[in-house]
């Protein structure tokens, strides 16, 4: 049985003093032995968090990564500072990146091929486009995707990456995909994993759904079969996420 993930992804939002007190205001609500709980949080805010969650069932993560070790690449930040921070996820080609940061298909694999490397888990991000949907394509969109960014990765690397599948019409719209639509693409997604390596890399890969995901669908949602867990934004910087965290 694969044990569900849920991850916040606090985007671009909270000071340090901010995330502090929400984190503090979480803690008791997000309490879970059955749930992975993980607060993907900014960089600036990344090694307060992980001293505030010291003792607790929270895993923090980073929302982004470089692919290179070190050097001239200004603004950006390493996996080795990452791992050094206490960081155990990071968040790889999210939507918003692809779009305003120009992250494609090819610096997801290498990041993925990275995050890999240093032990850090990649939360890798999917989804298509309301045209790429209306236009029949969503599937073949979401296969191409997957099948890029894991070039070169191993099944025993595989294993261990959690994909979450983010149509980008759901995110930040309150239109969230219904759990037939969410899990068809889950479905696909493992399908896909089982093409390219087994029947056990299917099995244990973790599929998130994100896109408006809050307390009151989440169950639903994380009942289907192919979905493991949700990545959240808005919900995740409200009480609300110890709901989606307990949404049996
Ligand atoms: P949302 O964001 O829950 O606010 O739709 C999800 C995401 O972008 O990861």
């Amino acid at each position: 049985m694969r044990k569900k993930i849920v991850a916040g992804n606090w985007k671009m939002n909270m000071t340090k003093t901010e995330a502090l007190a929400l984190i503090d205001e979480l803690k008791p609500l997000v309490a879970s032995d059955e749930v992975d709980v993980v607060f993907c949080v900014p960089a600036i805010d990344i090694i307060p968090a992980v001293e505030a969650v010291k003792g607790t069932n929270i895993e923090i993560g980073a929302e982004n990564m470089y692919f290179e070790e070190s050097g001239a690449y200004t603004g950006e930040i390493s996996p080795n500072m990452l791992v050094d921070a206490g960081v155990k996820y990071v968040i790889i080609g999210h939507s918003e990146r692809r779009e305003y940061f120009a992250e494609t298909d090819e610096t997801v694999n290498k990041k993925v091929l990275k995050a890999f490397e240093h032990g850090i888990t990649p939360i890798i991000c999917c989804g298509e486009s309301l045209t790429q949907r209306e236009q029949g394509i969503t599937i073949d969109w979401i296969r191409q995707q997957i099948k890029i960014a894991f070039l070169n990765v191993t099944a025993d690397q595989a294993k261990k990456a959690v994909i979450a599948y983010e149509p980008i019409w759901a995110i930040g719209t309150g239109k969230t995909a219904t759990s037939d639509q969410a899990e068809e693409v889950c479905g696909a997604i493992r399908e896909c994993i089982k093409e390219i390596y087994d029947d056990a890399t299917a099995e244990e890969i973790r599929i998130q759904y994100g896109g408006s995901v809050n307390a009151g669908n989440a169950a639903e949602l994380f009942a289907k079969p192919d979905i493991d867990g949700g990545l959240v934004g808005g919900a995740s910087l409200k009480p609300d996420f110890g709901k989606i965290v307990n949404y049996k």
